[in-house]
């Protein structure tokens, strides 16, 4: 009989080796029943594009052939440039999370941005929240602000507002989103942090601010009572965030769900059929509670 030789897959980044990838697709594969393995791949700065072609060149020991990969931090915006077909999402985002491999006969390359899509689902299906008519304030406007704006303006808020601490790159990135906003209906407007209006219903906070040790960003007006807030980061670098939320009275979330997410639709771009998320985000925040008690 012969064995069926697990496709290969990795998340390569800089740092990447607390990277929580691996162990979701490989629940993803036990619950969907997809032979692949999913790594790790460190790519030093300035060597990321040769790291990644070695990858998709390479050949393992009992393993199938390297089918694709997830990107992370700092190369998220290198990956448009190295494939031959982009996603509308990722077009629009310039920059991609995801690459499916496929041979130059079959289209070659392709650079998808899961990142926004993983962010909307988590709101709707294990937020519950209808996005539908809502105002929804993002704060940031770099890599991970960029992925969230298209699945946001498709979901059919009322009004999308971007602030960030420099203004002309979140006016470059509503500049870019304008035409998808006028077609679905949607109000959308770039603000400086200190100028952001109040009482929005849902605050997304998608800067490095807490990473960088410097707080919450921006006041606590911007909330509605009984709004959500979320930080796309988890674990420490969220609390920050998580607790601002709290003292202004909405709920807050942190970003393992909209994690989980993404990977779920990295997996369906790779393989068509998207996996069960409720049980893996559940094994996810048990391990991250065991790792740091105190969220
Ligand atoms: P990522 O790809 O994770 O989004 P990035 O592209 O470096 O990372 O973007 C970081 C975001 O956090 C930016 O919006 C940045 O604001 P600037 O565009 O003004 O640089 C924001 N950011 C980082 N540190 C911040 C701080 N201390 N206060 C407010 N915003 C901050």
């Amino acid at each position: 009989m012969s064995r069926v030789l697990r496709d290969r897959y990795v998340v390569v980044g800089h740092p990447v080796e607390h990277s929580r990838s691996p162990a979701i697709h490989a629940r993803f594969a036990e619950l969907t029943g997809e032979a692949i393995h999913y790594g790790r791949l460190l790519a030093e700065p300035g060597r990321f594009v040769e790291t990644l072609q070695g990858f998709a060149a390479s050949s393992a020991e009992g393993l199938g052939p390297a089918r694709g990969c997830n990107i992370t931090v700092p190369f998220k915006f290198e990956v448009p440039a190295l494939a031959a077909r982009l996603s509308p999402r990722a077009r629009l985002a310039q920059a991609a999370n995801t690459l499916r491999f496929e041979p130059a006969e079959a289209g070659g390359w392709l650079a998808d941005n899961t990142d926004g899509a993983g962010l909307v689902r988590d709101l709707m299906h294990n937020a519950g929240i209808d996005l539908r008519g809502r105002r929804l304030l993002l704060v940031g406007a770099g890599g991970a602000a960029a992925g969230a704006m298209g699945p946001l303006i498709d979901a059919g808020l009322e009004q999308l507002a971007l602030c960030n601490r420099s203004i002309d790159k979140a006016a470059a990135l509503v500049e870019r989103h304008a035409p998808l906003a006028a077609q679905r209906g949607v109000e959308l407007a770039a603000c400086a942090l200190d100028a952001a209006p109040g009482g929005f219903d849902i605050v997304v906070n998608a800067t490095a601010a807490s990473l960088a040790g410097a707080g919450v960003p921006i006041a606590g007006r911007v909330l509605r009572a009984g709004g959500v807030a979320l930080d796309m980061m988890y674990g420490a670098p969220a609390r920050p965030f998580l607790q601002w939320a709290r003292e202004h009275g909405a709920t807050p979330r942190d970003g393992l769900g909209m994690l989980v997410e993404q990977a779920a639709e990295a997996f369906l771009v790779w393989r068509g059929l998207r996996p069960p998320t409720a049980e893996v985000l559940r094994e996810q925040r048990h391990a991250l509670d065991a790792q740091a008690p105190v969220r």
